[in-house]
């Protein structure tokens, strides 16, 4: 079988580890062949390519990125784009595509399955925030760093008497926030959940200091809301899967909490340091686990599925089931083991 590789959406520490471990297994296994689809969908749209064998991939399983290249093109908004894609597939001789992705290029997928691919679906996203399976790989890299980075900050708000806002990502969903704000020891940690009202995290602030607690870490979500109204600022741009960029609430909200407060405050956006970088041990082991089960999928009857962890098994879901409702933080969770810590 000649199979077509390719990841799109945002980079993510494991993605290497994926196309390594389905390129090895494919080639030992069942004689596959490869062919990588470079920069996502732009790639299959353009025939631009990229050889990928055993030789090329064999030492990339901690290399952080994609050695593919990756971008949020959609074909589905460019003129021609999905029947582009399937004369690129013909002209390349590919007889099943691996995509490697988040919702939207898990989308796509899902709508040329539907139109006669043979097609499987990897999850990926730094955000953990696809359902259908219980973790995406290059979570836990991304809230390692996260964590590292609040450890940091926590010295130094200390050693200044300063308040801290530390904005990660999370774009509908907290489960960055909420991990790294657990695990660093934040004071409030503000997730898109949960609306969060200025007044009670400043209250929350005060109470802290007042316990002669001097690090004062706020960890926030970029697309946390407050109550009142938005203190999000967004740049206005839009993707072609219509996400809007965020960034920049950490400021507004480092503003708000001194002014309410009297406490200097700071604030620090980590942005995409949280999705650069070698992934931890654990993404490369659910990154490796995902590629060869999803060119497993490709030959024996699973093309149409998403490869998923469902307790510590990886299992076959269809590709719809992991492009639905994104997966966000429950209130449950929320309440009985963040919100304890607070303050
Ligand atoms: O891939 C998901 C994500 O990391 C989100 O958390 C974030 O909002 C977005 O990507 C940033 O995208 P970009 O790299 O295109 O600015």
């Amino acid at each position: 079988m000649r199979v077509g590789v390719l990841t799109g959406g945002g980079d993510c520490p494991g993605l290497n580890a994926v196309i390594r471990a389905a390129v090895l297994k494919g080639e030992q296994r069942y004689g596959d062949s490869f062919v990588g689809f470079l920069d996502g969908w732009l790639g299959a749209i353009e025939d631009r390519t990229t050889p990928l064998d055993s030789s090329r991939v064999r030492e990339i399983f901690d290399k952080g990125g994609t050695v593919l290249g990756t971008s949020r093109t959609n074909p589905y908004k460019v003129e021609g784009g999905s029947e582009r894609v399937k004369s690129t597939l013909a002209a390349e001789k590919v007889d099943a595509l691996m995509a490697i992705g988040g919702d939207d290029t898990l989308g796509v997928a899902n709508k040329l399955a539907g139109e006669g691919i043979t097609v499987v679906g990897v999850p990926k996203t730094i955000d953990n925030d696809l359902s259908a399976t219980e973790v995406t790989f290059g979570f836990h890299t991304a809230v390692q760093i996260a964590t590292e980075a609040i450890d940091r900050l926590r010295t130094t708000s200390e050693s200044h008497q300063r308040v801290i806002v530390c904005e990660v990502m999370g774009r509908h969903a907290g489960w960055i926030s909420m991990y790294a704000g657990i695990a660093g020891g934040a004071v409030d940690v503000l997730i898109p959940e949960q609306p969060f009202d200025v007044a009670e995290v400043c209250e929350l602030v005060k109470s802290h200091r007042a316990l002669g607690r001097l690090s004062s870490v706020v960890v926030v979500a970029e697309g946390a809301t407050p109550k009142e109204g938005s203190l999000s600022l967004t740049s206005g741009e839009v993707d072609q899967f219509g996400h809007v960029r965020l960034g920049g609430i950490a400021n507004v909200l480092a503003k708000e909490i001194e002014e309410r407060t009297g406490f200097e405050t700071r604030a620090t956006v980590l942005g995409h340091i949280q999705r650069g970088g070698t992934p931890t041990a654990y993404d490369r082991v659910l990154a490796t686990r995902f590629g060869v089960a999803a060119i497993d999928a490709l030959h024996d009857g699973g093309a149409g599925t998403m490869v998923a962890l469902q307790g510590d098994r990886i299992v076959r879901v269809p590709l719809s089931a992991g492009v639905s409702e994104p997966k966000l933080v429950p209130d449950q969770l929320y309440d009985t083991v963040a919100r304890p810590l607070f303050g």
